[in-house]
């Protein structure tokens, strides 16, 4: 989709020699000899859910006058496609404890028309099933990540899942699968373990002990017909690091990759520019539980990874009949976005996927009504960052001015207005020293690119900020400024209003100085 050019300030940057390390407001050092990981497998992942209006109403829409002779809404998967995802989570969320699987495959007609999604009591469709999903998953050129309903089903359902999907035997499953019309199997190769099941919200909601029994024998079961699977497990994040250790103690020696969740965000922008740090503190307390169990098992070799398959900013809505977590985003959640998009490249090393939640309507990067859809503002740094980050995450030292700034722990989302000026709420964490810039750079020797996305942060002035390159510089006298557009923090795109915020891309003289905009997003792309 085309992008408007905006009021929004063009940076200006000096050009070498007329300005000093003096002059500068800050500094970002790019030291590129300083690996923190590798931009590579499961990390831009998206979600669809068998709830609200993301597939059926979104994705799926055989009412709609944009929808292909199938049902699939063109104009979304277009969308979609431009994101170039590396999976596709599918059909929970809490949507996942809604569905027996069987409900899901064989003839449309002959599964239930519908299943209640209790917990908004909505009728949620199975027309999308997992065949649907995994074609929708392959024309995307995206692998299918199946969640596992452990909440109402049996680990004896979950190995018939696999057999369904992946048997080659002349046996009960594998036949239904033949009998449905396809001799071959699918092949799916990554199954998650349910949703948030430690949570009271969740049908089948567990006790760590009752949740690790159940996937021992799952995955047992799982296992024995297709050993090449890969098992994701539910874990928790800060919350409750009690969960944690239980379920990872328990399965260390079985799975794969273990969750998290979180949603961020609050309505002060200051605020949100805070929400990083929640979400490192969260992946760091994740990481000394895998060590820990880690430890309890000296002989496994490969450390299970995190699966961070659920987040997002999340703020304003809640789950509603008519419009369930219809969140409509700002240029500044955008912002959000992209710090957050910065923590996850920074922990590649552990985290091995990674699932912006969800794809469309509910907290969705896309949004539609019958006939028409619109990318949200947290669309763009998705795509940007998608195309442009690429190869070595290398450390970058900032030194800029600090800000107080203050932020909910878990799930801040649904906090009320209200609640989120009160500074003294005893959730929040309080941060002094959240930095001005926040920056992430990579390196592509094959591409011979380094790519730098800067969050500025500051909203009432411009950072003129001294870059300095450690080990690799960058060549040429000019650089690409890919930036977000947005006339303020506060502009969405809308139906009626759709070009808000996009990107727009540049060419400028290289200088040792750059002026990053008041609270703006830019990735400056330099030849090697
Ligand atoms: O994304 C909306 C919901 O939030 C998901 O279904 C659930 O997993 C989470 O609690």
């Amino acid at each position: 989709m085309p992008t408007k050019p905006t009021r929004a300030p063009k940076a200006k940057p000096t050009s070498a020699g007329s300005s000093t390390a003096s002059g500068a407001d800050a500094e970002l050092i790019i030291l590129t000899r300083k690996t923190l990981g590798e931009v590579k497998g499961r990390i831009w992942g998206q979600f669809i859910e068998l709830g609200g209006r993301c597939i059926n109403g979104g994705i799926f829409d055989p009412g709609s006058p944009l929808a292909d002779e199938h049902g699939v809404r063109r104009d979304v998967f277009d969308a979609l496609r431009e994101l170039q995802p590396t999976h596709v989570r599918y059909p929970g969320g809490c949507g996942v404890a809604y569905f027996d699987w069987q409900e899901l495959v064989g003839p449309v007609e002959e599964r239930p028309r519908a299943k209640l999604f209790r917990m908004t009591r909505v009728p949620q469709s199975t027309a999308f099933g997992i065949p649907e999903a995994y074609d929708y998953c392959k024309r995307l050129g995206a692998e299918l990540y199946l969640t596992v309903n452990a909440h109402t089903q049996t680990p004896q359902d979950a190995g018939y899942l696999v057999e369904y999907l992946n048997g080659t035997t002349p046996t009960k499953w594998a036949d239904l699968r033949r009998k449905h019309g396809r001799e071959e199997p699918y092949n799916v190769k990554l199954f998650g373990l349910g949703n948030e099941i430690y949570g009271t919200w969740q049908p089948g909601y567990k006790t760590p002990e009752e949740y690790v029994a159940w996937c021992k024998e799952a995955i047992q079961e799982m296992k024995a017909v297709d050993p090449t699977i890969e098992i994701v497990v539910c874990g928790c994040g800060r919350y409750n690091p009690e969960w944690d250790r239980k379920v990872l103690k328990g399965l260390i020696d079985r799975v794969d990759m273990i969750s998290v969740h979180n949603y961020f965000g609050r309505p002060v922008f200051k605020d949100n520019m805070a929400a990083y740090r929640v979400c490192e503190e969260m992946l760091n307390w994740l990481n000394v539980s895998v060590d820990e169990a880690m430890d309890s098992l000296l002989t496994r070799k490969i450390r299970p990874g995190l699966a961070f398959d659920e987040w997002n900013v999340w703020y304003r809505t809640t789950h509603d009949p008519l419009a369930d977590v219809e969140e409509i985003f700002n240029k500044g959640d955008a912002l959000t976005i992209a710090t957050l998009f910065h923590v996850m490249l920074r922990h590649t090393k552990s985290i091995t996927l990674s699932n912006i939640s969800e794809a469309v309507n509910m907290v969705g990067g896309i949004f539609t009504d019958r006939e028409r859809s619109v990318r949200q503002t947290i669309f763009y740094p998705q795509k940007l960052f998608r195309a442009k980050h690429s190869g070595r995450v290398v450390e970058t030292v900032v030194d800029a001015p600090v800000f107080a700034a203050k932020h909910e722990r878990f799930f801040c989302g649904i906090v009320d207005v209200k609640k989120a000026q009160d500074p003294t709420v005893p959730t929040l964490l309080h941060f002094n020293d959240v930095p001005a810039l926040d920056a992430l750079a990579t390196v592509d020797e094959a591409r011979g690119r380094l790519s730098l996305s800067v969050v500025q942060k500051l909203e009432d002035r411009p950072l003129r900020t001294k870059l300095s390159f450690r080990g690799l510089q960058p060549k040429g006298a000019k650089v690409k400024v890919h930036r977000l557009t947005g006339a303020s923090l506060e502009v969405m795109n809308t139906l009626d209003s759709p070009h808000n915020v996009g990107l727009e891309t540049s060419v400028q003289d290289v200088g040792e100085v750059f002026e990053f905009p008041p609270a703006s997003l830019t990735l400056l792309e330099f030849e090697l």
